[in-house]
């Protein structure tokens, strides 16, 4: 049985992730989506709220079979051995993604052996990152265009104040 794991700090999740994950799915038998604790970002959403706005917009997705778990316990490629992982999954949007994603990649190789895969980014879907999500949304622009339909309800700002 061919394992992988698609890890993320999904703050929140985007439509370049369900694309990723959704295509991931062709690969694996079986398919982990981890939400880890990243410690060089602060987060907006607790990683509970990040695992369920995961598992609404993979459900209204239509993406079937794929286990949405958090670990902030330590390394990913722990996570990796401990759900019996042989490879990890991730999107590649641009050159600079691939100068962050490499040293992760092949330290992880290092640490256990565990592979890293990259699924390159459908253009339509290159520029969204959740870093740019989080700063439209806080300053209330419409996120709509780049998240799931939960995500944008979940980080829609309260109606204006009438009367
Ligand atoms: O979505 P992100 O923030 O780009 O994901 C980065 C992530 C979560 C994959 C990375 O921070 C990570 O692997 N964190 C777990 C801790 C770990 O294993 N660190 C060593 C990486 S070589």
């Amino acid at each position: 049985m061919r394992i992988a794991v698609v890890p993320g700090s999904f703050d929140p999740v985007t439509l370049g992730h369900l694309d990723v994950i959704g295509r991931a799915t062709a690969l694996f038998d079986r398919l982990y989506v981890v939400v880890t604790h990243n410690p060089g970002k602060s987060a907006l959403l607790g990683l509970d709220e990040r695992v369920r706005l995961l598992r609404a917009s993979l459900a209204d997705a239509g993406i079937e079979g794929v286990q949405v778990d958090s670990w902030s316990e330590g390394l990913l490629v722990d996570y990796c051995r401990r759900v019996g992982a042989e490879a990890i999954v991730k999107g590649l949007r641009s050159a600079t993604d691939a100068g962050y994603e490499t040293p992760m990649a092949l330290v992880n190789r290092d640490l256990t052996g565990v592979e890293t895969l990259f699924l390159v980014a459908q253009p339509a879907t290159s520029h969204v990152s959740s870093s740019l999500v989080r700063q439209v949304a806080a300053l209330g622009g419409d996120v709509s265009p780049y998240v799931p339909r939960v995500v944008a309800q979940a980080l829609q700002p309260e109606g204006p104040v009438r009367g």
